[in-house]
């Protein structure tokens, strides 16, 4: 495949996005396509995931799409709309692609897909760590949404001459929003799962996926390699949730006790992509 060189991002006004448009802009010919202009100095095309033809006009010539453009687990929105925007948006962006003869997508998939993020006590990790091969349950609109866009991905990279590339970031954490984050973690009793990425380590994500060739279909988790608590994870999943499921990689839990719930191991082998975070440093650093 021929070096992709000009890249259209969908959402790139967003949190995530801004991100993502700063790492790429230094390798790429970047268009940032969002309803909205945002804060990186890169091309700007006004378009709606909704309106097929503003895609359709953005699309055009370009070598590459990520699609970062949804409504985010954040907004709360009604469940209607998580499917409208994020499944039927999605479609759109597949289809105006494969029209335009793009030649890589990138989408922005979700820890939610698996559905491990709704806390639902009967759906809980079959073993630890989790990784793409664990099952998806997903019950909400908005993981729903998550799933339905890998498989629809799945579909083009069946009927079109596309790579599909599918992340699954897990808590996106930056340091606009960090103090939200740890009040969120540490309320008193909570139960979760501690998982979160930092917004650089995201987007280097998202530029390896663009770079690497030869794989037309792949779904990754990225996760930070620790949670954000500061005892060892089982102890903390045992006194949270009862019996640990069973463990892969028991001796991973001995050498690094503080492992995260969710394995990057995939991305780190197949996209030569690493977490650079550790929570407690960055708790010192951005609270
Ligand atoms: N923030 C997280 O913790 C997190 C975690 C996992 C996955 N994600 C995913 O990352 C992506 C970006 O999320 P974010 O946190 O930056 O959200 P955000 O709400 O900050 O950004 C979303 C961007 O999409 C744009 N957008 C919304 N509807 C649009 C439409 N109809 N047409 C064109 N653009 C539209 C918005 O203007 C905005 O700039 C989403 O797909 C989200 O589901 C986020």
């Amino acid at each position: 495949m021929a070096e992709i060189k000009k890249v259209v991002v969908t959402g790139g006004s967003g949190r995530v996005g801004t991100y993502v448009l700063r790492e790429l802009a230094p390798h790429f010919d970047v268009t940032n396509a969002d309803l909205v202009a945002g804060r990186v100095d890169t091309g700007y095309a006004q378009a709606d995931v909704m309106e097929l033809d503003s895609l359709r006009s953005a699309f055009k010539g370009m070598d590459a799409v990520v699609h970062l453009a949804a409504i985010d687990f954040d907004w709360k929105a009604a469940p209607e709309k998580y499917i409208d925007v994020n499944v039927r948006g999605t479609w759109h962006v597949l289809q105006a692609a494969a029209e335009a003869g793009v030649r890589k997508v990138v989408l922005c998939s979700s820890v939610s897909a698996c559905g491990l993020s709704e806390m639902r006590a009967q759906w809980r990790p079959q073993r630890l760590q989790v990784d793409e091969q664990h099952e998806c349950q997903p019950v909400q609109a908005y993981s729903v949404s998550k799933l339905v866009m890998e498989q629809m991905g799945l579909s083009f990279v069946h009927g079109s001459a596309m790579d599909v590339i599918c992340l699954r970031p897990l808590a996106v954490v930056m340091p606009e929003s960090f103090a939200e984050y740890v009040k969120f973690v540490e309320t008193p009793g909570r139960h979760w799962l501690f998982y979160y990425v930092t917004a650089a380590d995201v987007a280097r994500g998202f530029r390896a996926a663009l770079e690497l060739r030869g794989l037309r279909y792949g779904v990754f988790f990225l996760s930070a390699a620790d949670t954000s608590r500061a005892e060892p994870t089982l102890e903390w999943y045992r006194s949270l949730f009862g019996e640990v499921p069973p463990l892969e990689n028991p001796r991973l839990f001995q050498r690094f006790p503080r492992a995260s719930i969710f394995s990057s191991a995939k991305a780190r082998d197949l996209l030569g992509w690493e977490p650079s975070s550790d929570y407690l440093a960055l708790r010192r650093q951005w609270l």
